[in-house]
C-alpha cells in the first residue's frame, strides 16, 4: 500500500517536520507500508485554469500522477491568513474529482496561532469530504512553541497524538481495501 505524505507548502519547515515524525510512527506500526514524502516545494507549479492535465507543465503532471498512484494520504498545511496555502488548494483543483475517493486521509498542522485550529475543521475537511475521502477523525495540530529551534517535536502530548493519528490512520488504510471502490455515482 503506497501513501503519499503531502508537505502542502512551498515556504516553511514545520509541516514537514511533522510529516517525518508521522511517517516514522506509521512506520512502528506497519513497516510493510510504502512512505512517499511530496514536498509541493520540488515542483514548478502552474495555476489551474480548468485544461486538459497534459497540457501542463511536466511538473505539474508528475504531481497529479503522485496523487493518482498513492492508495492515501497524510495532509500537511501550515495555516496562512486563517485558511490554507493557495498552492495546497491550487493542487486540489488539479486531481480529477475520483482521485481521493474512497482513500484514507489523515490532517495535521501548524500555526502560529492556537485558535487557528479550526481552519483545518472549516476549511480543510470540507474539501476532502468533497473528494469523498475517509478522513480519519483524528488530526493534528501543532503551534510554533511545540518545537524547538532546530524544529523538533518538544511538546509530549503532541507526539502522543501523532502516534495515536497514525495508529488511526493504518486501520482506515486496512478498511479502505476492503471498501469497494464500484460507485454507482459516475460523476
Ligand atoms: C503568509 C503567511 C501567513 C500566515 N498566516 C497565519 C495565520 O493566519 N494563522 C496562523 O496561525 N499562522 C499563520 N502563519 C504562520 C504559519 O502558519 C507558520 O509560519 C507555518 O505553520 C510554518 O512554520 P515555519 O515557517 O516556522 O516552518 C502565517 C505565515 C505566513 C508565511
Amino acid at each position: 500500500m503506497k501513501i503519499l505524505l503531502v508537505d502542502g507548502t512551498i515556504v516553511g519547515r514545520k509541516t514537514g517536520a511533522v510529516l517525518e515524525q508521522v511517517k516514522m510512527y506509521i512506520q512502528e506500526f506497519r513497516p510493510e507500508m510504502e512512505l512517499d514524502i511530496l514536498s509541493l516545494a520540488d515542483y514548478d507549479h502552474q495555476f489551474v485554469d480548468g485544461r486538459p492535465l497534459g497540457e501542463y507543465n511536466d511538473s505539474m503532471q508528475d504531481l497529479a500522477h503522485r496523487f493518482n498512484e498513492a492508495d492515501g494520504y497524510i495532509i500537511a498545511s501550515p495555516i496562512f491568513q486563517g485558511s490554507i496555502p493557495g498552492v495546497l488548494k491550487n493542487t486540489f483543483d488539479l486531481l480529477h474529482p475520483h482521485t481521493m475517493r474512497y482513500k484514507p486521509v489523515s490532517i495535521v498542522a501548524n500555526g502560529g496561532t492556537y485558535q487557528h485550529h479550526l481552519v483545518i475543521e472549516n476549511q480543510l475537511k470540507p474539501i476532502l469530504d468533497y473528494f469523498r475521502c475517509l478522513v480519519t477523525p483524528n488530526y493534528v495540530y501543532t503551534h510554533t512553541s511545540h518545537f524547538d529551534i532546530d524544529n523538533n517535536i518538544i511538546n509530549e502530548d503532541v507526539h502522543d497524538r501523532l502516534r495515536e493519528l497514525a495508529r488511526v490512520f493504518v486501520q482506515y488504510a486496512e478498511m479502505s481495501t476492503h471498501l469497494s471502490k464500484e460507485t454507482l455515482d459516475k460523476h
